[in-house]
C-alpha cells in the first residue's frame, strides 16, 4: 500500500502458483558426513520458511515435490525416515497453518501409503479446506506419468459406458480429472540441487511454466532465494508461443 499508484501499475504480477522439486538433502548431508536422514531433516527447516514467506511474496499457490512415485525405490530405512518426518511435520505444523489460512491438498498415490499417514493427511485437508490465504499442496507418492495415466483410465470408463464421445475429449477435459483440478497449472517452478529436469513432477500442468534452476542445496534454500526467483520470474517475458507484441 506504500507504493504509488504508477509503479503497482507497472510492476509484472508475481506468480499465482509457485511449485517446487526440494532436492538435494542427501548431497547436503554427504557434505557434512552425515547420514541422509538428518538431510531430510534439515529440509523440514527450509519447507517452514519458504511456507511463511509466500503470502509476502503475493504467491497463491506453493506446490513441494515431497517425494516422487520413484523414490519407492530407495533403501527402506530412508523412506521409512522421510515418512516420519512427514508425519512429524503434518502434527506439529497442522494447527499453525490452519491458524495462518493455509489450505493444504495433498496429490499423489494414497494407495501406497501407510493408513495412519493416510489419516493425517486427510485430517489436515478437511480442517484446513475453508482456508484461502495460501493453497499448499504437497506432492508424495506423486508421479506425474501415473497421475496422466489415471486420468485417461477414468476417461475412457465414461467413452466405454458411452457418457462420453471420444471427440469430446479435450485438454480442459483431461485437466479436469487430474488430481490437480481446480489449482492454476504453476506460473514458475524452482529446483535446487542444480539438477536440470522434471523427474516426473506436473508434467502435464508444466508446459507453459517458467523453470528456475537453482545451485544451492535445499536445507540451505531460504527466503531471499525465494524472493530472488520470483524477481527473476517477473523480469521474464511469457509468451505462449505467441509473437510477443
Ligand atoms: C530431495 O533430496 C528429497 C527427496 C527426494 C525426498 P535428495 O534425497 O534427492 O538429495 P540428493 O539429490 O540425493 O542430494
Ligand atoms: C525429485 O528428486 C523428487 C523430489 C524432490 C521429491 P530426486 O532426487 O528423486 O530426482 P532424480 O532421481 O535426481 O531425478
Ligand atoms: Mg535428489
Amino acid at each position: 500500500m506504500s507504493q504509488p499508484v504508477a509503479s503497482q501499475a507497472l510492476a509484472p504480477p508475481p506468480p499465482r502458483h509457485v511449485a517446487i522439486i526440494m532436492d538435494g538433502n542427501g548431497r547436503w548431508a554427504k557434505a557434512r558426513g552425515l547420514p541422509r536422514n538428518l538431510g531430510h531433516r534439515q529440509g523440514v527447516d527450509a519447507v517452514r520458511e519458504v511456507v511463511r514467506n509466500c503470502r509476502k511474496l503475493g504467491i497463491e499457490y506453493l506446490t513441494l515435490y515431497a517425494f516422487s512415485s520413484e523414490n519407492w525405490k530407495r533403501p527402506e530405512t530412508e523412506v521409512a525416515g522421510l515418512m516420519e518426518l512427514l508425519r512429524l511435520y503434518i502434527r506439529r505444523e497442522l494447527e499453525e497453518l490452519r491458524r495462518n489460512g493455509v489450505r493444504i491438498r495433498i496429490i499423489g498415490d494414497r494407495a501406497k501409503l501407510a493408513p495412519d499417514i493416510v489419516a493425517l493427511i486427510d485430517d489436515a485437508e478437511t480442517k484446513t479446506r475453508d482456508n484461502r490465504a495460501l493453497t499448499l499442496i504437497i506432492a508424495l507418492s506423486y508421479g506425474g506419468q501415473d497421475e496422466i495415466v489415471a486420468a485417461c483410465r477414468r476417461i475412457a470408463e465414461q467413452v466405454a459406458v458411452g457418457k462420453l464421445a471420444p471427440e469430446q475429449i479435450t485438454a480442459d477435459v483431461l485437466a479436469a480429472h487430474l488430481q490437480t483440478v481446480g489449482i492454476p497449472d504453476p506460473d514458475l517452478v524452482i529446483r535446487t540441487s542444480g539438477e536440470q529436469r522434471l523427474s516426473n513432477f506436473l508434467l502435464w500442468q508444466t508446459a507453459y511454466s517458467e523453470l528456475i534452476f537453482i545451485d544451492k542445496l535445499w536445507p540451505d534454500f531460504a527466503a531471499e532465494d525465494l524472493a530472488a526467483a520470483v524477481g527473476e520470474f517477473q523480469r521474464r517475458e511469457r509468451r505462449y508461443g505467441g509473437s510477443g507484441e
